[in-house]
């Protein structure tokens, strides 16, 4: 997959009196079926999350609150992505390398994922990443 199948998907909301209501419906407003969701919270300042790719997993990351930046890499390419509003979501196709930076103290970070977790699905290295990227073109 190349970083032109990565995008930000507007979500649905609704607003009333009440507040808002945002809503996500897998193989409508995500190409997969949902598998698994983590959120990610109490990231500390300074510090980064990511630093891998994956195989097969596709996710949309969602910032419910606070803000952070996401860093997408095809190997041959890096585009950084600033989210920061709950009614917008990232899709993260495949073989993307991802690093998740500049979070706010009050930041999370929901992330819906189309498998179950496996570490065989990761490359955790950058080199052997970009061999496998770089091989296929
Ligand atoms: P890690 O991949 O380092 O998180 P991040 O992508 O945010 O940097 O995962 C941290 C630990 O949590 C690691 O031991 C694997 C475990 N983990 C699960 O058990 N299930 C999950 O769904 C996820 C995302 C991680």
């Amino acid at each position: 997959m190349t970083l032109e199948n990565a995008c930000l998907v507007d979500l649905p909301h609704v607003q009333d009196e009440r507040g808002s209501l945002s809503f996500i419906e897998a193989e409508k407003h995500i190409p997969f079926e949902i598998r698994r969701v983590y959120y990610l919270y109490g990231v500390m300042p300074g510090a980064s999350r990511g630093a891998h790719a994956h195989k097969e997993l596709q996710q949309l990351m969602v910032a419910l609150a606070g803000s952070l930046d996401v860093e997408l890499d095809d190997g041959h390419r890096k585009l950084t992505f600033h989210l920061t509003n709950p009614t917008q979501g990232l899709y993260v196709p495949s073989g993307l390398w991802r690093d998740l930076r500049n979070f706010t103290p009050d930041a999370v970070c929901l992330v819906l994922a189309s498998m179950h977790y496996s570490e065989d699905d990761y490359y955790r290295d950058y080199q052997d990443y970009l061999s496998v990227a770089r091989s296929k073109g």
